[in-house]
């Protein structure tokens, strides 16, 4: 089977500087897929040009077989920038209504999208508030709410549960391993904090606009000989400059 997403030998900078060098990377069609990194090493850059709204400046993505940036993808595809692009003067609902009306959805469908979307992230009972009344974690899990309207089959998240508290950061990791066990979502996760690494079938170390090393956390554990994904990341070159 072809994998769902593969990344070949993509470079890009911004000006002189390089953000990503060579980076390769494939992911399979119902992985829970983690890109873990700290803050500058790349990882918005990477899911910016695997959702297709920056190009590689060399190498290839492709996203269901279709080469990116590609508009008819976009359709599959739920995105959740790192940061949060939302009407602030509009509410919750009406945020989640302009994105479903932008996938044609009937009346009814939007309906029923927005109602499981606001019920996936505890957002029922505050959707008739202005957005700019949020709390920062409200406007996260609307973020995710919006990612997830159009049912697509790949989820992107940029750091979907900083400023997110405790439990619902837990049950929103819950839902992210629902949506791949039962609906077979491929899904991509940005996160600096290793602890949801753990969560990932495979991760990728990022450090520099490098993949240091990647593999399942029991695999990368098994083979640096170590205990956590922090040492993991230590030994395969993340405490270098
Ligand atoms: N639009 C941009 N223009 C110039 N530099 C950028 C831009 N976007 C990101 N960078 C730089 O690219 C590097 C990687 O950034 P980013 O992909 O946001 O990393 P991460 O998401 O891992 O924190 C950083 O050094 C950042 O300053
Ligand atoms: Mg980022």
């Amino acid at each position: 089977m072809q994998p769902t997403i593969t990344v070949a030998k993509v470079t890009k900078s911004y000006g002189k500087k390089p953000v990503l060098k060579d980076v390769d990377l494939s992911i399979e069609k119902g992985q829970l897929y983690g890109l873990i990194g700290p803050s500058g090493a790349g990882k918005t850059t990477l899911v910016k040009m695997i959702v297709g709204m920056e190009k590689p400046e060399h190498g290839t993505i492709h996203v269901l077989n279709k080469q990116m940036p590609n508009l008819s993808t976009l359709q599959e595809i739920g995105y959740m920038a790192q940061s949060d692009a939302l009407y602030t003067e509009l509410t919750g609902e009406e945020n989640l209504t302009f994105f479903a009306k932008l996938f044609r959805l009937s009346k009814a469908e939007q309906n029923q999208r927005i109602a499981y979307a606001a019920g996936l992230v505890n957002l029922t009972p505050d959707l008739k508030k202005r957005v700019a009344a949020y709390s920062g974690g409200m406007k996260r899990r609307l973020s995710l709410a919006i990612a997830l309207i159009q049912d697509p089959q790949l989820l992107i998240l940029d750091e979907p549960t900083v400023g997110i508290d405790p439990e619902l950061k837990l049950s929103i990791w819950n839902e992210l391993l629902r949506l791949k066990k039962e609906e077979g979502k491929t899904i991509i996760v940005t996160t600096h904090v290793m602890d949801e690494a753990e969560k990932c079938d495979v991760v990728a170390m990022v450090r520099d606009g490098k993949i240091l090393t990647s593999g399942s956390p029991a695999e990368l554990k098994a083979t640096y000989h170590v205990t956590s994904l922090d040492e993991v990341f230590l030994q395969a070159g993340g405490n270098q400059a």
